[in-house]
């Protein structure tokens, strides 16, 4: 066994990876001139051309009736639950393993979020630990398509329908994700996207929600642009909104479109390649004692990638090892663009601040264990590296295994 960096041995990466993409979100010069004539137009904001065109563009590219564009991730998932009526009383489930912004969007609604499991493998919400959550005051649930995998559409959708429960699919890492054959948000009755900076589509800040349901899609627009229908004129309100709507201002840009929509026509081509990536670092990972990869999701026909996660089975490592003493030795062998993700479930990251008489937890068991002690997330880039670069990868995690695993 050769000896490891951490302990004065060679690296693995004597020098950095030379193929992994450094930089994200991706630029291109094309981009850079349009953006620079937009500029000069003066036509920024409100329901301008690249906006329409990219709401027509996601909406087709989604297999859904409507895109609305709005400000972000976060308040696609308010609006969502605004569209759908879910008030105070109400409660709905979501994932323990899932950004804050799940859960605390439910707050924001007035409504009470109850958080249940993961499954081990696709680490996405556990259907069993959902339907056991339910009451009589459950309205809707957010599955959450997590990282490198899809929730399980069928089984949620089975279960929601039995229960008569709305489904808004948190799409905010699966852009391209396609579930047997359909675009992940158009499964449920929305579907929320985030397109901030990290995420596959990037404009800095922004979002969409989509739907099928074209009623849906006129409140989403009226909530997100002060009441206006959808694709109005500013200071020309066809219609009024319904009264006691509660429309806010949480409009994009053109700059956000034209990003946007130049991402939108690679993204097809770009999941494709992270996803054979994927494939091909999964079966090396695999075939390593003590190391297993989130599993895509289950009916995936196109697998997204907003990260790759890398799970370490810490009952196998050697007595006083942990998973942060195997990501310290893998940083040594000079992998970088690695570390431990959230490192917590949602109500436990730093940033949440809702107190413990406002949510309900449920199941949270695996959730824990993955997030507190498995959970090594690998940034995207690694999935477009090359395969003697991706071989790299692998041999730095084989020989740090070789070295604490039992
Ligand atoms: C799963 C999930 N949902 C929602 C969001 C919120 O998106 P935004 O940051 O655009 O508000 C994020 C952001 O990272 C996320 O990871």
């Amino acid at each position: 066994m050769s000896r490891l960096a951490i302990d004065g041995g060679e690296k693995v990466f004597s020098e950095p990876a030379q193929s992994l993409p450094v930089r994200w979100p991706p630029v291109y010069p094309e981009t850079a001139w349009q953006l620079a004539d937009l500029y000069m137009n003066r036509k920024w904001s409100f329901y301008g051309p690249q906006e329409l065109l990219f709401n027509e563009k996601f909406a087709a590219f989604t297999g859904t009736g409507q895109s609305v564009m709005m400000a972000n991730g976060t308040v696609t998932l308010e609006c969502a639950m605004r569209a759908l009526e879910i008030g105070p009383g109400a409660e709905v489930i979501v994932p323990a393993h899932t950004w804050l912004a799940t859960g605390s969007a439910v707050i924001s609604c007035g409504a009470t979020p109850v958080v249940v499991d993961i499954e081990p493998d696709t680490l996405c919400m556990d259907p069993q630990a959902f339907e056991s959550a339910i009451t009589g005051k459950t309205k809707a649930v957010i599955p959450v398509h997590l990282l490198g995998s899809l929730a399980d559409m069928d089984k949620i959708c089975a279960i929601a329908a039995k229960h008569g429960l709305r489904i808004i699919e948190d799409c905010a890492h699966a852009h391209g994700g396609r579930w047997n054959g359909r675009h992940v948000g158009s499964i449920g009755d929305i579907g929320s996207f985030s397109f901030q900076e990290s995420k596959l589509l990037a404009c800095g800040e922004g979002g969409a929600c989509v739907t099928n349901d074209l009623h849906l899609g006129d409140i989403l627009g009226r909530l997100s642009h002060i009441g206006y229908p959808l694709g109005s004129k500013q200071g020309v309100p066809a219609e009024p909104p319904i009264m006691g709507l509660l429309c806010e201002n949480y409009r994009v840009t053109e700059f956000q479109a034209v990003i946007l929509l130049s991402q939108l026509a690679r993204l097809e081509e770009d999941t494709r390649i992270r996803s054979e990536g994927a494939e091909y670092l999964r079966r090396q990972l695999n075939a390593i004692p003590g190391v297993r990869v989130q599993s895509p999701g289950r009916l995936a026909t196109s697998q997204s990638y907003y990260c790759f996660v890398i799970l370490i089975d810490h009952h196998q490592l050697k007595p006083g090892l942990t998973r942060e003493k195997v990501l310290e030795a893998l940083t040594a062998e000079g992998l970088t663009k690695i570390g431990t993700g959230w490192g917590a479930p949602m109500y436990k990251q730093r940033l949440w601040t809702i107190p413990e008489n406002m949510y309900r937890i449920e199941s949270n068991q695996v959730a824990e264990d993955v997030t507190y002690r498995q959970a090594l997330v690998v940034d995207k880039g690694w999935l477009m590296a090359s395969r003697s670069d991706q071989d790299k990868f692998c041999a730095a995690f084989a020989k740090v295994m070789a070295a604490y695993h039992q």
